[in-house]
């Protein structure tokens, strides 16, 4: 690590006020709070700090810019600074308005030299502005970085985390898209948008399915979205789980890592389908399974995790218990129908509780709404832990190191992460978990590859 924990090839600090994009952050004075938190958090990030290492001596980001649009957290700024050793120009614009966390943002931006365009807070307008301007001005220009304006017109890879970056570019920056060599998007949702983009010969470069490969979803969708989830739901309403009834809508990845943490403090829980075979999984594994509908009256807990919108609407907390809550913990906060709830009431009471509003209904009845229907994990705790994030951002720094290798090799589409650098990843991790594998012998190897070895 280099000075302030920058990893090696990174710029020393810069003076505070000098670069352009401080305007877009809150306060840049909070940079040396945020730079602690995020040396906390790069502390837990292994393989991201092995990786910072390989591209500072690699640099296979030289003379690149990268736009992202992710959360701003104290774990994405370890990715941006592992980018910035890869010798990329980073221009970061914030994937939820809520879940920026400006000391961070303000490190980034005075000590690393990244374009950062993200305040916690800040409006549907701002926020895609923001990322309007994290693809660099329209027309020729790009984002503007340690190395000044850059010279091409706009970014050369990007990353998103739900869509909104490449819907932007496609959309107002279509001039842009010829420069682009490809991208990572980080999730579930994010990737059915880029599909139904492909599907319609509408994406323009190759893309990196980054959110499923079968280590991220075991580590951040089942493990890190269960915890952080439940974390959220208990700082935002302080309850005792035990012995609540939680009702799980979906049973991905996602809802089955909530489902069992949620068992794993008391709770009973109920999960709701549409999938047949998840819904079997969910039976298999002990849970009890119901429709919506009928678990309405009985649920105290409800969190979604469907990906999907209208899951639970006014007709559901029409029949809902008195002091339901209500929480989110799908990409968009489209899965609770806020609006119908407020609707419903006759009075809000806003924050009870930090990220907690009551919604008073006719008869007397409050339901609790959670972090306004947002994403809970992100917006009422911390979103996932760094250790989760290492592995989710270190593939997604592998996959856009090999998107560069393999320039102009792979079709407009949506790609998975290849499986030799999902194992990669994962053998990083193990080896900082201090677990160790066996590996096939020759004879092992041989008796695999062989249909005629048998019986
Ligand atoms: P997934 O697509 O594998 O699973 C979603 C499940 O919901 C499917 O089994 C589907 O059949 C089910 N479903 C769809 N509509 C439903 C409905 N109306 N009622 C009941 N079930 C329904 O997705 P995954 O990976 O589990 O992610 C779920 C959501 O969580 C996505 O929006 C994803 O972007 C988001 N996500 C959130 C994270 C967080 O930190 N909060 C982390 C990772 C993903």
């Amino acid at each position: 690590m280099g000075p302030r924990g920058t990893p090696p090839g990174n710029p020393g600090p810069l003076k505070r006020g000098t670069l352009p994009g401080h305007e877009h952050i809150a306060d840049p004075g909070l940079a040396e709070l945020g730079d602690r938190r995020v040396q906390y958090a790069a502390r837990a990030m292994p393989l991201l700090s092995s990786l910072a290492q390989r591209f500072a001596a690699d640099r296979p980001f030289e003379g690149m810019t990268i736009a992202a649009c992710l959360h701003v957290t104290a774990e994405t700024a370890v990715l941006a600074r592992v980018l910035r050793a890869g010798g990329a120009r980073v221009a970061l614009a914030a994937s939820n308005p809520l879940s920026t966390q400006d000391d961070v943002a303000a490190a980034l931006a005075v000590g690393d030299s990244i374009a950062v365009y993200a305040r916690a807070g800040v409006d549907r307008r701002t926020y895609y502005e923001h990322i309007a301007l994290a693809l660099g001005p329209v027309g020729a220009g790009g984002p503007v970085g340690a190395g000044g304006p850059t010279a091409g017109a706009g970014p050369d890879l990007v990353i998103d985390d739900g869509g909104d970056l490449i819907q932007t570019l496609h959309t107002e920056r279509p001039n842009q898209l010829p420069q682009v060599r490809g991208g990572c998007e980080g999730t579930t949702t994010g990737v059915l948008r880029l599909r139904r983009m492909a599907a319609e010969g509408a994406l323009a470069f190759p893309m990196i399915a980054a959110s499923d490969t079968p280590a991220t979803r075991l580590m951040e969708n089942l493990r890190g979205t269960g915890q952080s989830v439940i974390d959220g739901l208990l700082r935002a309403s302080g309850i005792l789980l035990a012995g609540k009834t939680v009702v799980v809508a979906g049973f991905g990845p996602c809802g089955t890592g909530i489902a069992e943490a949620a068992r794993g403090l008391g709770a009973r829980v109920i999960v709701t389908e549409v999938d047949p075979v998840r819904a079997l999984d969910a039976v298999l594994r002990g849970f009890r399974v119901l429709p919506l509908a009928e678990a309405a009256p009985v649920g105290e807990v409800f969190i979604t995790a469907t990906g999907s919108a209208d899951v639970i609407t006014a007709d559901h907390m029409a029949v809902m218990r008195d002091g339901a809550i209500l929480a989110n913990a799908g990409h968009f906060d489209a899965e609770i129908d806020v609006r119908g709830l407020a609707d419903l009431a006759v009075a809000v009471v806003p924050e009870v509780r930090p990220h907690c509003d009551a919604y008073e209904l006719p008869d007397g009845r409050r339901l609790l709404l959670l972090a306004e229907g947002r994403v809970v994990n992100v917006v009422a705790a911390e979103g996932h832990p760094p250790e989760v994030m290492d592995l989710a951002f270190g593939i997604e720094a592998l996959a856009l190191a090999w998107l560069v290798e393999n320039t102009g090799k792979l079709s407009a589409d949506v790609h998975s992460v290849p499986p030799e650098l999902d194992a990669d990843a994962a053998r990083l991790v193990l080896a900082a978990l201090g677990a160790r594998i066996d590996a096939l012998t020759p004879a092992q190897r041989a008796y695999l590859a062989s249909w005629r070895l048998g019986s």
